[in-house]
């Protein structure tokens, strides 16, 4: 089914429309939507910034953008021409006149039926002010939706979070918002439902009797690059734990929705994070890990980064057990890690299963005949696939056996043409389908969770820095698993 095949009329407001991702990732999305005949005729974007610009000069901007793309003759200049332009600064209510003003012509130009998206792709400080301008200035309309797309970060904690959550909710419904999460646009997270549910061999075996436990890794192996400003100010807790890996970890640990409709899905994946055992601080400071990377391997330690504080307490590195407390999971520990300068690129999940109550196998005279155990590991990127490891007799005389793996992997060709998550995204948004995003329960029981961590390490000094460049870590985060007489499954042969 060619899902993309009826055009969706829309005109979309972009705030931020001059900024990093709006030139990397929007507007490239945005045509390859304009590609397919999602978006056609009846769609216009108007950008907005304080920049003074020109239309034509905005124009130019989005071609720039996307000038790497593969396109028909004309193509690219046809996109450009539904792109307009406003000087703005969000924080001056008199402002949103003009907008209005454009909004109102550009509705009746393109005939998009009053059906409009705001997207904010700006610092989170202006999230609040526009959602609550846009209402009072009246550029909500009452024929064709309303929706807002909000990008990270969504709060620095619980409180924070809710107050914006309570100034977004002053013009817009739960169901009207969009939050950005950006590995919800990932392929292969995306199939971790396909895989679980579609598949009874794997749904039976998805509980406490047969799962010995489950391994999250999102590791980077850039620093923090020109971000320093902002990851300083952030730490890998709330950059990356709080809001992807929590996304990830309702996906292994939700029950089967009733449906695959964006409401079912929400419901379990809401349901799961309530049963997220809430740590005291002491469980905190006994179940998390932080970390952050030294000089080596030819790189600066994080400290003597430029834009980063030469004495900072900020972790680029963190590892946790997370237990639910539900009847499918009590018991079993989801142990995650994410960390900067580690030793490769990848996102892998690794479901390890129980052995054998008894292993038949086993040879007492001989070492290292215990069986394996099985393995289901989900690769995320940048290979996407998954991989089952089983025992088997390994070939000739005796018996003995061995880990196989059988491996399915994405080729390079389906890689190829699979949309880029912000593309998903976009898409999803102009539907009204929020099965990839973040709902406001799922934040708010994520940043419980994290808010207890980290008031405690905001308090207490940390012995950083404690990992070099190219490892997999401290040494602590392998001591977490293996306290628990277990070991990571990605681990780098020393
Ligand atoms: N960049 C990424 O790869 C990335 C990835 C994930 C999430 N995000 C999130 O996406 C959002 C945007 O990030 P970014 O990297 O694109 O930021 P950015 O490059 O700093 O762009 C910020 C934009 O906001 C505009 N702006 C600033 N103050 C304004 C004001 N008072 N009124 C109107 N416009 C104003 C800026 O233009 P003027 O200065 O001309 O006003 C610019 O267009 C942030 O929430 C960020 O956390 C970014």
């Amino acid at each position: 089914m060619n899902i993309l095949a009826t055009e969706n009329k829309a005109l979309i407001t972009l705030f931020g429309a001059t900024g990093d991702l709006a030139k990397r990732k929007l507007y490239t999305s945005l045509f390859k939507l304009y590609q397919k005949g999602y978006l056609a005729d009846h769609f216009a974007l108007l950008g907005t910034s304080r920049h003074e610009l020109s239309d034509d000069e905005f124009e130019k901007m989005v071609l720039d953008s996307i000038k790497d793309i593969p396109a028909k003759d004309g193509e690219a200049e046809a996109f450009a021409k539904h792109f307009f332009y406003c000087a703005h600064d969000v924080t001056k209510p008199e402002h949103y006149v003009k907008l209005k003003d454009r909004l109102a012509e550009l509705d009746k130009q393109f005939g998009t039926e009053g059906n409009r998206l705001f997207y904010m792709s700006m610092a989170p400080q202006f999230f609040g002010t526009i959602a609550i301008n846009l209402k009072k200035q009246g550029l909500i309309t009452d024929k064709g939706y309303n929706r807002l797309v909000i990008e990270k970060p969504f709060g620095r904690d619980f409180d924070s979070a809710k107050k914006l959550n309570d100034e977004l909710s002053q013009t817009f419904e739960e169901n009207q918002i969009f939050r950005i999460d950006h590995y919800l646009g990932k392929e292969m997270v995306q199939n971790i439902q396909a895989l679980r549910f579609g598949n009874p061999i794997i749904e039976a075996l998805w509980n406490n009797r047969y799962i010995d436990n489950i391994q999250v890794t999102l590791s980077e192996k850039l620093g923090v690059e020109e971000r320093a400003g902002y990851y300083d100010k952030s730490g890998a807790l709330r950059d990356m734990l709080q809001n992807h890996i929590m996304q990830v970890v309702a996906q292994l640990a939700m029950e089967e929705p009733v449906a695959f409709t964006d409401d079912d899905v929400r419901v379990e994946k809401i349901k799961a994070l309530r049963s997220l055992r809430v740590y005291t601080p002491s469980e905190a400071a006994a179940n998390f890990v932080r970390g952050q990377y030294d000089a080596g391997n030819g790189t600066n330690a994080y400290r003597n980064e430029d834009g980063v504080d030469p004495e900072s307490g900020t972790e680029t590195f963190v590892a946790a057990k997370l237990m639910f407390d539900n009847y499918r999971w009590s018991g079993v520990p989801f142990y995650v890690r994410t960390g900067k300068k580690l030793a490769d690129k990848f996102t892998r999940i690794d479901v390890v299963f129980k052995k054998p109550l008894i292993d038949i196998f086993a040879n007492p005279d001989a070492k290292n005949q215990n069986l394996a155990s099985n393995v289901l590991t989900i690769y995320v990127e940048p290979k996407s696939g998954f991989a089952l490891q089983l025992n088997a007799k390994h070939v000739g005389q005796g018996y003995t056996t061995e880990p196989v793996d059988l491996q399915f992997l994405q080729s390079d060709s389906a890689k190829k043409e699979s949309p880029e998550p912000y593309e998903r995204l976009f898409h999803d948004a102009l539907e009204g389908n929020h099965t990839n995003f973040a709902s406001w329960a799922e934040i708010a029981y994520a940043w419980k969770f994290v808010d207890v961590i980290r008031n405690l390490w905001d308090i207490e000094k940390p012995s950083f820095p404690n990992y070099v460049p190219g490892s997999m870590g401290p040494a602590a985060a392998d001591e977490l698993l293996a306290r628990d007489g277990r070991k990571w499954v990605y681990r780098l042969n020393r």
